[in-house]
Formats: C-alpha cells, structure tokens, sequence
C-alpha cells in the first residue's frame, strides 16, 4: 500500500515573514500522519521554514537545486546547502523550468541523482504540452522524460525514494484539470514504463503523483484513482484550500 503524499508548490510567492504566518495559521490543521505533506516555500523561507517545520507533521521540501557540489555558480543552491536545513524533498523538472529555464531531461537526470546521493527525494516531474496531446505525441514525449530522468538512478531509490509527478502543461495554473481518466491514464503509463525499465515490485511501489489545477472540489475523485498517490499542488496550496486537500477523505 502506497503512503499517499500532497506537495504544495507555492513558487514564487510569498516572502519570509509571510510564509510563516501562513504555515502557522494551516499548521494545527494538518496533524495526519497517514499522508506525507509537503511544503515547497522559495528558498529564501527555507531555513524559516525549517524551523517552524521541526516535530511537525509538514515537512520540508524545495522548488530547485543544482546538480554541481559547490563553487562558481552564482545564484545555484547546492544539494547540502538543503540538507543542512533538512530540506527532505526536491522538486526537479518542473514544467516551467523545462520552459522557460530550457531545463533539459539530462539536467533534471543529473539533479535527481544528486539528491538522491544525499538520501533527499527528489519530486520529478513529466508533462506534456497541449499540442503534444492534439497530435498524439504524449507517450513518446512521457516516456521519454521518464526514462531519462531516471536514467542510472538504482531500483531501491527509484523503490523507495524517488516521487513521479505527471503535471500535463496544458492543466497548470490554467483552472483547468485533466479529467481523472487522462489523469489515471498517464499515472498508470509512467508505472508500467518503470515496470519495463525495473521490475514490478520497484514499479508498484513507486509514488505519482497528479498535478495541474487540482483544489479542494476535484481532491477526492483524483486521489482516489488506482495509479495517482498524491497531488502536486501549486496555486491552491498558497490559502486555505490546500488544507482542504489534505483532508480530502
Ligand atoms: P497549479 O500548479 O496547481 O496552480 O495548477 C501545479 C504545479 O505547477 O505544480
């Protein structure tokens, strides 16, 4: 039985001291243990965050991370920089790096392996676009994001650390959703996928997550869904909604 698990990507947006007043006022309203919560605050809130976040049922994750150890990379965070504020997940190839950072599966491959190497778990995310899904090109276009992100990353940690989350482009930020039968399809397309490349105990045991306008009124249909164990979570998880997809049962 897979442990579900809802991320909230709040991007770009809120500054430090209004990150910690919104955690603590959602804080005492997610006390599940039976589903991981994510919060991915900018980087700037991490270390606030941390703190406020230690014993508490919410834990820490990023939005980005550069796959070099540390040196001349004005403007990069490394991997221990996280670790050291017990950062516990990452998000890596979110669509709009992969668009407007020109983030390629290779980078988002070398970002994984290299929080995976720090035992952080890194949320990797595929997606296709509108048009990609009008000419039927969204299983080449998934697979190949799947099999190159994952490329040389070892069944355990694919088993037991890496989260997949399938964000169709076309369903972020738009209010629109993919209806929980596309949503179903793809999740259960990027498992037999890893079933090909692993095995099907690493496949079954693998977290993916659906993302793209999900909020508290389509929560419940989607987490249900055989293939999809938790939510990516974006503009929702910046108010009280996201508490209301925790609670989504
Ligand atoms: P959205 O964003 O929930 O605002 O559509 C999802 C995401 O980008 O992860």
């Amino acid at each position: 039985m897979r442990k579900k698990i809802i991320t909230g990507n709040w991007k770009m947006n809120y500054t430090v001291n209004e990150a910690e007043a919104f955690i603590t006022s959602i804080l005492e309203s997610i006390n599940t243990t039976e589903i991981d919560v994510v919060i991915c605050p900018n980087f700037t809130a991490l270390d606030r965050l941390s703190n406020l976040l230690d014993n508490k049922n919410v834990k820490l994750g990023a939005q980005n991370v550069s796959y070099e150890t540390k040196g001349a990379y004005t403007g990069e965070t490394s991997v221990d920089m996280l670790y050291a504020l017990d950062v516990e997940y990452c998000i890596v190839g979110h669509s709009e790096r992969r668009q407007i950072l020109n983030e390629t599966n290779e980078i988002v491959n070398l970002k994984a392996k290299k929080l995976l190497a720090k035992g952080i778990n890194p949320i990797i995310c595929v997606g296709e676009t509108l048009t990609e899904r009008n000419e039927n090109k969204l299983y080449d276009v998934i697979s190949n994001q799947v099999k190159n992100g994952l490329k040389d990353i070892s069944s355990e940690d694919v088993k037991t650390k890496v989260v997949m989350a399938y964000e169709p482009i076309w369903a972020i930020g738009t209010g629109v959703t993919a209806t929980t039968e596309q949503a179903e399809d793809m999740c259960k397309y990027i498992r037999n996928i890893v079933c090909e490349i692993y095995s099907e105990s690493v496949a079954n045991n693998l977290r993916i997550q659906y993302g793209g306008s999900v909020n508290p009124k389509n929560a419940n249909e989607i987490l249900n869904m055989e293939n999809i164990d938790g939510a990516l979570v974006g503009g929702a998880s910046l108010t009280n909604d996201f508490v209301a997809i925790v609670n989504y049962q």
